[in-house]
């Protein structure tokens, strides 16, 4: 399918990342109709996306008259069915199980057109796997959205084993013509590109902290005001052109045999977990909430997050 094809979307999954996913296509100009199994789910969805879409027009990312032409293009229900059979482009978001997308999938196929694409967006599964029971394999592709996802502009677009060019280009082309910033992924490894970094990062930095090298909160303002600083302008690599290959290199072969290689679960989490805090939800994680939010102020923070990162997407320049 081409993107000129592409006229009706379906999201699957009305939780954390369908209704933002939604949010995005129907800004974009796409009718989109946005399924779950909970109505109250469906509900919820569509107060968020209303509130989000009034977020936007506060921030002029979408002018105030658009708001309602955007939520006039959503769609809510409950039937599988008549979700999928009209759409080009299906997405599901549904809950992170193997078996629950393989089967959600398996029935997708047979209402869908023969020629819809089918896009998951899977955090740890592999698209090879979730396909199994879909026939027509080359229409598969995985989406991969980051939370908030009507704010965060990357979306990894990852090629799997059966992928056609054509599934993949008209991926990409269809997240960029939505003003997302798709990054073409070229092969299926187990947590993509974005969250295999992450994780390398987040290994040495819970390594720091259970070593007490710096407290949470100087952990956390050292890497906004530097990496994260940085990194928000430029890429990595050419941060490294920039600085020059010789230092680099000379400071990865010094650095590499001292710095975390652990493949064990973090301690920090296990110690945090194992004495029942979950962060924020529980009121205590590296921080303590109970001295500033109580856990009903969770859309609060959320609120507050939103804010600073729509600030940055205002002035945005990622080419
Ligand atoms: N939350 C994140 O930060 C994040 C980031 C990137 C990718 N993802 C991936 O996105 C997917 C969804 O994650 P989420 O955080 O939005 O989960 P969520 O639990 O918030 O939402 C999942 C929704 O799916 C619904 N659901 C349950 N069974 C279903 C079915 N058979 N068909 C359709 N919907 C069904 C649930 O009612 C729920 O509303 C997962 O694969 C996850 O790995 C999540």
């Amino acid at each position: 399918m081409k993107l000129e094809e592409i006229h009706k979307i379906s999201v699957l999954g009305a939780g954390i990342m369908g209704h933002g996913i939604a949010q995005s296509f129907i800004i974009g100009g796409y009718p989109v109709i946005l399924y779950d199994i909970q109505d109250s789910v469906l509900k919820t969805a569509t107060a968020h996306v209303e509130k989000n879409l009034r977020l936007f027009a506060e921030f002029d990312l979408i002018k105030e008259e658009e708001i309602a032409p955007c939520l006039n293009r959503l769609t809510t229900i409950a039937d599988l069915r008549h979700c999928v059979e009209e759409s080009d482009f299906i997405l599901e978001a549904a809950p992170e199980n193997l078996q629950l997308k393989q089967k959600l999938f398996e029935e997708v196929t047979s209402y869908c057109k023969k020629d819809a694409i089918l896009a998951s967006n899977t955090s740890s599964l592999t698209l090879t796997e979730i396909g199994i029971q879909v026939k027509e394999k080359t229409r598969l592709v995985t989406t991969h959205w980051f939370n908030p996802p009507h704010i965060v502009p990357t979306v990894e677009v990852v090629k799997a084993e059966w992928t056609s060019e054509e599934t993949f280009e008209t991926a990409y082309a269809l997240l960029l013509k939505i003003k997302k910033v798709p990054v073409r992924i070229n092969k299926e490894l187990p947590g993509f590109l974005i969250n295999r970094i992450q994780m390398a990062m987040v290994r040495e930095i819970l390594d720091l902290y259970e070593k007490g090298v710096a407290s949470a909160e100087d952990i956390d303002k050292a890497v906004r005001g530097s990496i994260g600083f940085r990194l928000a302008s430029i890429g990595p690599l050419l941060t490294m052109d920039l600085g020059g290959l010789k230092l680099w290199f000379n400071v990865c072969k010094n650095l590499f045999p001292l710095i975390n290689s652990s493949t064990e679960a973090p301690k920090a989490l296990k110690r945090l977990t194992s004495q029942g805090h979950d962060g924020i939800k529980s009121g205590q994680g590296f921080y303590d909430y109970a001295r500033d939010f109580s856990k009903e102020d969770l859309d609060k923070a959320i609120n507050e997050r939103d804010q600073g990162f729509l600030n940055r997407l205002k002035n945005l320049c990622i080419d």
